[in-house]
Formats: C-alpha cells, sequence, structure tokens
C-alpha cells in the first residue's frame, strides 16, 4: 500500500480526550451536556449507529436518552417527542436518526427541532448559514472529514476537490466546507456524464454514494487524497465506498472503512452536544 492512512480510530480518540476535558469543565460549573436521540423503527443500520453514540456519550460523560419508537408511529408522535426535548432545558442536543420510515416527514421532524439544539446541523438555519459561511452546526459526517485533512495537515487551499454524492447530510455540506476551504469544488452525482473524467482530476476525493467499492483505481488520479465515506456491509463485511486496497496504491492518504470517517462522524456528534451545552452557559 502506497497511501499513509488517515486514521480515524486515533484521530477520534486524541478529540474524546479533550472532549472529556471539556465536560469536566462544565461539571464544574454544574452543568452536564444531555443529547436525545429519536430513533423510530427497527432499521438495524440505525440501531447500531444510536447504540455506538449511547456509548460515545457514557465514555466522556454526557447524559443520553435514546426514545425508541416503533415502526407505525405517526407524525404527531414523533413531533411531540421533539417538542418536549426542545422544551427540556437538561436537553442541548437533539438528534431524529435518518432514515426515518416512508410515511414520515423527514424533512418536517428536522425543521422542528430548535436550531441551538440541532447537533445534527440539519436544520434548514444551520444548513443555510453554512451555505452563507456563517458561524453554525456543521453536520457530523462532512465536518470530520474535513478535521482528518486538517489533522493530517493536507493542504485543500487551490487544489481540485471531487465530492461524488450530493446528498444533504454528506454531499452537499461536504463540498461548502471544501469550498469554504478554498478547494475548486466539482459535486458529481447519479446523472454526472463520465463520473470517471471528473474524479480522475482529483487532489482531494470524496465518495459518498453508498455503493460497495464504486470508486475503482481507474477512476483516481496518482497521489489523490481519498476520503471514503461509505458504510456498507457485504457478506456480513463492512466496507465503504472505495475499492481500498487498489486504490491504497495510487493515492497519497486514504481513510479505511471501518475506522476511517465513521469514527469521526460519532466524535463530531459529541463535539457538537458538548458545544451546544457550552454555549448554553455562555448566555
Ligand atoms: N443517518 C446516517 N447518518 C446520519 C447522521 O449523521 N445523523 C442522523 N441523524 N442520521 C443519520
Amino acid at each position: 500500500m502506497a497511501a499513509q492512512l488517515l486514521d480515524g480510530r486515533l484521530m477520534a480518540a486524541q478529540l474524546e480526550e479533550q472532549l472529556k476535558r471539556r465536560v469536566a469543565h462544565l461539571a464544574q460549573k454544574g452543568l452536564v451536556p444531555g443529547l436525545t436521540v429519536i430513533l423510530v423503527g427497527e432499521d438495524p443500520a440505525s440501531h447500531t449507529y444510536v447504540s455506538n453514540k449511547e456509548k460515545a456519550c457514557a465514555r466522556l460523560g454526557i447524559r443520553s436518552a435514546t426514545l425508541r419508537m416503533p415502526e407505525h408511529t405517526t407524525q404527531a408522535e414523533l413531533e411531540a417527542e421533539i417538542q418536549r426535548a426542545n422544551a427540556d432545558p437538561s436537553v442541548h442536543g437533539i438528534l431524529v436518526q435518518l432514515p426515518l420510515p416512508r410515511h414520515l416527514d423527514a424533512d418536517r421532524a428536522l425543521s422542528l427541532i430548535l436550531p441551538q439544539k440541532d447537533v445534527d446541523g440539519f436544520h434548514d438555519i444551520n444548513a443555510g448559514r453554512l451555505c452563507r459561511g456563517l458561524d453554525c452546526t456543521v453536520a457530523c459526517t462532512p465536518k470530520g472529514a474535513l478535521y482528518m485533512l486538517k489533522q493530517a495537515g493536507i493542504p485543500i487551499a487551490g487544489r481540485e476537490a471531487v465530492v461524488v454524492g450530493r446528498s444533504n447530510i454528506v454531499g452537499k455540506p461536504m463540498a461548502l466546507l471544501l469550498l469554504q476551504e478554498n478547494a475548486t469544488v466539482t459535486i458529481c452525482h447519479s446523472r454526472t456524464a463520465d463520473l470517471a473524467a471528473h474524479t480522475r482530476r482529483a487532489d482531494i476525493l470524496v465518495a459518498a454514494v453508498g455503493k460497495p467499492r464504486f470508486l475503482t483505481a481507474d477512476m483516481v488520479k496518482e497521489g489523490a487524497v481519498v476520503v471514503d465515506v461509505g458504510i456498507n456491509r457485504v457478506d456480513g463485511k463492512l466496507c465503504g465506498d472505495v475499492d481500498f486496497e487498489p486504490v491504497a496504491e495510487k493515492a497519497s492518504w486514504i481513510t479505511p472503512v471501518p475506522g476511517g470517517v465513521g469514527k469521526m462522524t460519532i466524535a463530531m456528534l459529541m463535539d457538537n452536544t458538548v458545544a451546544a451545552a457550552e454555549k448554553v452557559l455562555a448566555k
């Protein structure tokens, strides 16, 4: 393997040490950060993610509550729980795990979360402020991916960044963050003509498509930095959106799956939750 690893496990562990100190500082002032997670239905991947979030809260001394709601939950029941958490001063962060069952309106639910408690950065106000380059809560996965690039000292300004995927959760905010860092950014998606012609130009290539080993070595420039946001399960094993071994032969840096961006997503959720609690104290 020619590429150096962007080690999410290590970087998340280092960030957790800093977060523990911030949580201890808040505790001295009588404040325990609180995160409420709302999980609707039985999606197995969502249950795994939520359980990892609970474990991270427990490690850091963040109070966490998970509301596990049944698949047949109505929009009104979901919204009532969001309003309850909005009104609870011991809750600093609220996260509605996505995807929601199809009969529920996720956009409507997310827009009800108080922007200052929106630790996912999915509220229209936070997404809009990111777009305008204003102070805001940034979505955890792209925030974590950018953090990894910066920790490794990878230059971003003036470089060609190509983001494959245009979701509100990853692709769009990732592109905005890279733009803020003065990269020249291209967003590709399922309707992009000649995808490989774009990806082969990338100095920094972010794969967020949700298809196992979609990005192959012939689509990557020699020396590129490759960030794999995918978490796919194939034959019971986790793999990313990047065909890891052959791509690692060409790349200069690469994130593994597991142990890459996924670890940082959770660390950034913790960071956003602690920051939301700190803002309450600063008021
Ligand atoms: N589902 C997949 N990723 C995420 C995330 O970052 N936040 C929430 N709420 N749901 C998700």
